[in-house]
């Protein structure tokens, strides 16, 4: 049984406790706690009949001071929490705060949407180091040293033979390296260039390359798989147009353009009145490339591409400036919530 002593020490605590209460809720538990059917001073009084005379003066004088002192200690909490605004007055009718949702960055969704499309027909991903060294950047892909095709892709040199790739075309050369054909690929990335930082360039931007290596795939076969694509892409009635082009990697080598998907090529502003928009390069791998990877290019052909995600995603959302994927505004990066 409580003694005197231990009530008195109860009841300072349940005080102290009802004085830093914040909120409705936590007073209410001191209540019950303590004075509820079951509580500790509710106990206390209900077990005053078993005691002696003696006793039983004494600690009922403690437990009903204790109570009534608990009692008017919580009943003014609780009115110094009712008058504080919006505490204990809860207003359904009141508009929500809505909390602000995040969004994939438009060059992330076009680069998935890319990869998701070639995943369909077939292609794996692969991916490779964005510091990259010089021989996969350039001496695998046919780049040989001093060959004036190197000046196409400003470089950022890094010390010994590393650079900053310059396209993610050196994963393909990694993939040869290490895999026997047939192989189906896609490898998106970033890259770096060490160009002047224009509305149209910048010095990073990402591309999605692709390339198939078996015995006897041709032109045709790579005609066929970016056809797919671009209906898949950019939709059913979209024509292809090719153009010769070249690339050290690739013989031979083409660009490629799709009809407006704007005004379906009767020419307007995003087509520049053209009618076709270029999108991608491409081409048949390069005999050389096969053979320095160890294929036989007598026993294996294969088609290569790669696309510039940055160039996709101003088409495809008509932004004009190429710094604006860059730069962070969040008024820009938010206009492309879904
Ligand atoms: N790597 C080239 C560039 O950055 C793009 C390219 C062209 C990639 C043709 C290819 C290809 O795989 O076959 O300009």
């Amino acid at each position: 049984m409580a003694d005197v002593q231990e009530i008195e020490q109860m009841l300072a605590e349940a005080l102290s406790a009802v004085e830093s209460a914040a909120t409705p809720q936590e007073i209410d538990d001191i209540r019950i706690r303590h004075l509820s059917r079951k509580g500790y001073i509710t106990s206390i009084l209900k077990s005053l009949k078993d005691l002696p005379v003696e006793k039983r003066k004494k600690i009922g004088a403690a437990a009903n001071k204790a109570r009534s002192a608990l009692e008017s200690s919580i009943k003014a909490a609780q009115e110094r929490l009712a008058s504080v605004k919006g505490i204990s007055t809860l207003d359904p009718t009141l508009p929500g705060i809505a909390s602000p949702v995040g969004a994939l960055h438009p060059i992330t969704t076009v680069m998935n949407r890319l990869c998701e499309s070639f995943e369909r027909m077939g292609f794996a991903i692969a991916r490779g180091p964005d510091v990259e060294t010089d021989y996969y950047n350039f001496e695998a892909l046919n780049f040989p040293p001093d060959h004036p095709a190197r000046d196409m892709q400003d470089t950022f040199y890094i010390e010994g033979e590393k650079v900053l790739r310059t396209h993610t075309t050196p994963v393909q050369a990694r993939v040869l390296e290490k895999m026997k054909p047939p192989m189906k690929i896609i490898m998106p990335g970033k890259c770096y260039r060490n160009e002047t930082i224009s509305a149209r360039a910048h010095c990073i931007f990402h591309q999605v390359d692709g390339f198939l290596v078996d015995e006897g795939v041709t032109m045709a076969d790579l005609k066929g798989a970016l056809y797919a694509f671009c209906k898949d892409f950019f939709g059913e009635d979209v024509r292809l147009k090719f153009r010769t082009s070249f690339f050290p990697f690739t013989e031979p080598s083409a660009e490629m353009d799709i009809s407006c998907f704007l005004c379906k090529g009767k020419g307007c502003p995003l087509c520049k009145h053209y009618g076709w928009l270029e999108i991608l390069g491409c081409g048949m791998i390069d005999p050389n490339v096969l053979a320095l990877a160890g294929h036989d290019p007598e026993k294996y052909t294969g088609y290569a591409f790669g696309i510039g995600v940055e160039r996709i995603a101003m088409l495809k959302y008509g932004i004009t400036d190429i710094r604006l994927f860059y730069e962070n505004d969040v008024r820009f990066i938010r206009q492309f919530r879904s």
